[in-house]
């Protein structure tokens, strides 16, 4: 096997506070310097990501979250720790593009160390860490190191759609010491919802 090391320093990106706020429950709130770490090589050599502990302002530590541009599915091992990961299908219009607070299908699914979860094409994820240690998981989402940012903001993925709306259609908040649900009311529908067992508050 043939590495080309011309661009391991890229592989490294941390995800901050400062950009976790647009997604934030609370952005006000006060949280780690860094939220995530990323250590991305690609759809072989797969992608780490490695979660903090602990809440903001009573939310779980959790991705930014992001659709996918075009036709890409992806995969995720959990490798250590428990969390629940977050998917949302938006309705379309006419034309097929994506409306930013109508949610067709929105799931949340508990997970932990040696679960798969699958990622559909056009269903936006992210992962909340929900435990005391850190969350811990693998997958294969291609990274492109021509992109100008590729292990930070890879080109095949599309955040702006849950900047709009500060985040998915629910967080995960801590409510007597365990995982439940809170809507975020910029959405305006969710049709169908799963939220296996974890209660949602108000
Ligand atoms: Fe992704």
């Amino acid at each position: 096997m043939i590495i080309d090391f011309k661009n391991v320093s890229q592989h490294y990106a941390p995800r901050t506070q400062e950009k976790m706020k647009e997604v934030l429950l609370d952005p006000a709130g006060i949280g780690p310097a860094i939220h995530y770490y990323m250590v991305r090589g690609g759809t072989e050599q797969k992608n780490i990501t490695v979660w903090e502990p602990g809440t903001i302002s009573g939310e779980y530590i959790k991705t930014y979250g992001h659709y996918h541009v075009g036709d890409l599915s992806e995969t995720y091992s959990i490798i250590y720790g428990q969390g629940v990961a977050l998917l949302q299908k938006l309705a379309e219009d006419e034309s097929g593009k994506m409306i930013p607070d109508m949610v067709e299908d929105f799931q949340a699914i508990p997970v932990k160390a040696g679960q798969v979860v699958f990622m559909p094409t056009k269903v936006g994820h992210l992962l909340v860490n929900t435990g005391q240690t850190y969350f811990v998981t693998a997958d294969d989402s291609p990274v492109d190191f021509d992109d100008r940012d590729p292990s930070s903001f890879p080109g095949h993925a599309d955040y702006e759609l849950v900047k709009k709306m500060r985040g998915f259609a629910y967080y995960v908040v801590e409510h007597n010491g365990k995982p439940a649900l809170k809507r975020n009311m910029l959405y305006k529908s969710i049709e169908k919802k799963e939220f296996n067992n974890l209660p949602v508050i108000k």
